[in-house]
């Protein structure tokens, strides 16, 4: 076995996490920091470039100290990130404000602007995607119309995961699959949009160059080196979006192929060697970390966060038993789940915490439990929460089917993708197999893959996939479960129509 090794750090919403592999794909060691984000208004969601750098500087020093690996010996890195969010410095690459991210809803009158700059037909053509709320674009025209003094200190516009390559090699560039949610990029011919950059009044030159995902970008700079504990030989490639990142990290990398995300949000993803693009815009198209290649990807805004929030809020007591056993609160909480059955004692939870995606597109509608009882139990919220977000996921597998894609198996990753009773609604949801792999470490192994690929350990990403990736434990559909959530489902997709008026004048 070659003694090469490989990084890969996924900078997250609730945190950084940074894991060392061999060059088999084995984790050799991991480490993770986690940092706030700030709601300032009800629908705005901001996080300090700053703390995404400590992290990142914490998370590196630790595993490569914890590992005892030569530094040397990294052939490379990979950088995978939340996507859409903003990151603007002035000329000496000091951060100017807060990062606006992909969650933050504040843009609805930007994004009506832009498509009236660009025509709606020509921006779907051009970006792929109808101008929606969450991607940069709208968030630098809010910048430009609200604080007009920020914008004009401004002179790079970064994504969070490039805003860390910034930091680490000192080259301002981004990648495909990343570069593919800022509403900016001519996705069919993965380049930066000349026309839509000249009728947004955006300096290209504020952009970082575009590369393909396993291209090399870098090296790590000497002060970075200094900093991190990391030699100065190691490379730096594209990386990707968190989701593109995760495709790889599972072997989503061909046609026919597609997996599942919980994380703070939830994606339903499918590889697709031809663009593809929804008429309706319900469900992005962006370029994938196969060069040559797409992706299409349904959203789910507040997946793992919808468990996450009530979690922190109304499970104080599972927390503390849970640290008080020395195991993870959130497994507790499934134990509970389990004495809940199907249909949460006819419960229903609608995920839309911070808006929604998929289907729906309207950044207005907020969470909703519906047909909450006196006999309701903690335990039957907690059900009705996982049983929502679900739903919401078979929601965006309806849109692919819709499009032609019809995945025969399902691959689950991100957090609630580790929880077996998750994985098994998914699959009695869904109608399909659910399949885990044996890395836990999704978008951080993709973005380790592609380093590989770029330090020429591997020919090519789908090569580097089939050494580095080994499959899990997969769950069938339980045939009795099968017809009592998709009479649940057919339930849940009465509420949005019914309540979508009332959450316009809620906003108002
Ligand atoms: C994708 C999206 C989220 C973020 C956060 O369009 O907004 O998946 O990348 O993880």
């Amino acid at each position: 076995m070659s003694n090469k090794y490989l990084l890969g750090i996924d900078l997250g919403t609730s945190g950084t996490k940074t894991v060392l592999f061999a060059q088999d794909g084995t984790v050799v060691a991991s480490a993770t920091v986690e940092y706030p984000m700030s709601q300032p208004q009800n629908g705005w969601a901001e996080q300090a470039p700053e703390d995404w750098w400590n992290a990142a500087v914490t998370t590196l020093s630790r595993v490569i100290r914890e590992s005892g690996v030569a530094p040397e010996d990294i052939a490379g890195l990979g950088i995978s990130g939340q996507m859409h969010g903003l990151v603007m410095l002035d000329e000496n690459g000091a951060v100017l404000r807060p990062s606006i991210i992909w969650c933050d809803q504040r843009t609805g009158v930007e994004c009506e602007e832009i498509t009236a700059l660009v025509g709606a037909q020509r921006l779907i053509e051009i970006t792929a995607n109808p101008a929606l709320t969450g991607f940069t674009a709208g968030k630098i025209r809010w910048v430009q119309k609200h604080e007009p003094e920020i914008y004009k200190r401004c002179r790079h516009i970064l994504l969070p995961k490039d805003y860390l390559r910034y930091q680490l090699t000192g080259d301002f560039a981004t990648e495909v699959s990343d570069a593919s949610g800022m509403q900016l990029l001519d996705v069919p011919n993965r380049c930066w949009s000349d026309e839509v950059l000249g009728k947004l009044g955006i300096d290209k030159a504020y952009l970082g160059k575009v590369y393909e995902s396993a291209e090399v970008t870098g090296h790590i700079s000497r002060e970075a080196a200094a900093l991190t504990g990391l030699s100065e030989k190691t490379l730096v490639v594209g990386g990707a979006g968190d989701n593109a990142a995760a495709a790889v990290g599972t072997g989503v990398v061909a046609d026919g192929r597609a997996f599942t995300t919980i994380g703070t949000s939830g994606v339903v993803f499918a590889h697709t060697d031809k663009l593809a693009i929804d008429p309706k815009g319900r469900v992005h198209t962006f370029c994938c970390a196969v060069p040559g290649a797409w992706h299409v990807m349904g959203v789910t805004q507040a997946a793992g966060l919808s468990l996450k929030w009530f979690r922190d809020n109304f499970c104080h007591a599972e927390m503390e038993a849970a640290a008080g056993m020395g195991v993870d609160s959130y497994d507790l909480m499934n134990q509970e789940v389990a004495k809940s059955p199907i249909g949460a004692n006819r419960l229903f939870y609608l995920p839309y915490l911070m808006g929604e995606r998929t289907p729906h597109l309207d950044p207005d509608c907020r969470g909703v439990f519906f047909g909450l009882s006196a006999m309701h139990q903690k335990r039957d919220l907690t059900r009705a929460v996982m049983e929502g977000v679900s739903y919401s996921l078979k929601d965006c597998l309806n849109v692919l089917g819709e499009m032609g894609v019809t995945p025969a198996q399902m691959l689950a990753t991100g957090g609630g993708g580790r929880s077996e009773l998750w994985r098994q609604m998914l699959a009695d949801v869904f109608g399909c197999p659910v399949c885990t792999t044996q890395s836990k470490e999704g978008p951080a192994l993709g973005v380790a893959i592609l380093a590989g690929v770029g330090a020429g350990l591997y020919p090519s990403v789908r090569e580097a996939c089939d050494s580095m990736i080994h499959v899990g434990v997969t769950q069938q559909p339980i045939a009795e479960n099968q017809p009592r959530y998709a009479a649940c489902y057919d339930q849940y997709r009465q509420l949005y129509p019914a309540m979508k008026d009332a959450f316009k004048r809620l906003a108002q």
